[in-house]
């Protein structure tokens, strides 16, 4: 059947043919007449028919107003979701002096399962087994990676294999994660208005998600001060709960926190305690050239000296995964042995 790119994504404009295209993951504006696309390798630039400026700046308005936000002088920062599950991320003039900035994600109709994952070749050799029992056992589980690396697409296949007869609570900034799962709850984080109220952050409905029955509380991104909230949630009894974070391994994941946590007014050693019992395990996803994959799983442990570090339980090295001194706890926990150390193709 042919599908109708333009009738399927009419606020996309002339961007509309690139986020139909198999395997684009990004599609960039930042100046008249070009978009810079990704589409695995590296970003590719393409003439669009974007004339000018004023163009630029039409089209983001108008994809604002799809993902029914204002766009204008007066609010010149937007994120939203589009009605295809898109993310839509735009700056106005003055904030990007010379020209409107799209930044466009885009977003699988259906959420790819761990399948998908083994046979994109994300998930390898034991980890399917490990992630499975993970969310069988009921693992606090943080998600790491740079931007782009895969993290909502991994923890939303993680969210797939939640029990069907759980509740699973989301929330987030935009509203991105649709997992197939068949009761989830979600909710999205409301920017204030142009008179500056009416704003209801992450932290409260961090809180709010509390007393709504949740099986399982997710954070879409941990990003700012509600690290705090999400600490609390996790460290009073509420298990197999899970959050991303932007962090370049899992080693630097201690130190992305106690940095969250002095937003919400956190000290280090208050953020290192609590973080150590509210997370069982982190994994790691990694781009790797036009691949993604899950490189490390760890665990947050206390050292010595009582500061908060990551260790090892299973390391993806030249081919093949390697345990580290974490694994022997982290493998009982998951009720699993494993054999690793063979080469995966
Ligand atoms: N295993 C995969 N196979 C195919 N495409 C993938 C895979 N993992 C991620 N992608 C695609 O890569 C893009 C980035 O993934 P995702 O949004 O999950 O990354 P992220 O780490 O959450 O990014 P951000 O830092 O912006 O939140 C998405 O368009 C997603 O569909
Ligand atoms: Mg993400």
């Amino acid at each position: 059947m042919e599908v109708n790119e333009e009738a399927e994504r009419p606020w996309a404009g002339p961007l509309g043919p690139l986020l139909a295209r198999p395997g684009v993951t990004d599609v960039l504006v930042q100046e008249p007449g070009y978009a810079w696309v990704d589409s695995g390798g590296a970003l590719a630039r393409e003439t669009v028919d974007l004339p000018d400026a004023d163009a630029v700046r039409a089209l983001a308005v108008r994809m604002a107003g799809a993902g029914g936000r204002r766009l204008d002088d007066a609010a010149p920062l937007v994120d939203a979701r589009l009605p295809d599950g898109t993310r839509l991320h735009a700056v106005l003039p003055p904030l990007a002096p010379d020209c409107a900035a799209i930044s466009l994600r885009s977003v699988r109709a259906r959420a790819l399962d761990m399948e998908d994952l083994v046979a994109s070749g994300m998930v390898t050799g034991p980890l399917g087994q490990v992630l499975r029992a993970m969310v069988a056992r009921r693992l606090s589980v943080l998600v790491t990676g740079a931007t782009g690396s895969g993290k909502t697409t991994l923890l939303a296949s993680l969210l797939s294999l939640v029990d069907s007869g759980e509740r699973i609570l989301i929330i987030e900034e935009a509203g991105e994660l649709s997992p197939a799962h068949p009761h989830v709850v979600r909710l999205v984080e409301r920017r204030a208005n142009i008179e500056g109220s009416g704003a209801v952050g992450l932290s409260t409905l961090v809180r709010e998600a509390m007393r709504m029955r949740p099986d399982r509380v997710v954070l879409g991104e941990c990003r700012g001060a509600e690290v705090r909230e999400v600490l609390s949630v996790f460290n009073t009894g509420h298990r197999g709960g899970f959050a991303t974070l932007h962090a370049n391994s899992p080693a630097d994941a201690p130190a992305r926190l106690v940095a969250l946590g002095s937003l919400a007014g956190l000290d280090q050693r208050t953020v290192e305690l609590q973080a150590a019992i509210a997370f069982d395990a982190v994994v790691h996803v990694e781009r790797i050239g036009d691949a993604r994959r899950v490189t490390r799983v760890a665990t947050l442990a206390r050292a010595a000296d009582a500061s908060l570090t990551a260790v090892d339980a299973l390391v993806w090295d030249r081919g093949r995964w390697v345990t580290g001194p974490a694994w022997e706890s982290l493998g009982v926990r998951l009720g699993i042995e494993i054999e690793v150390g063979l080469r995966v193709a």
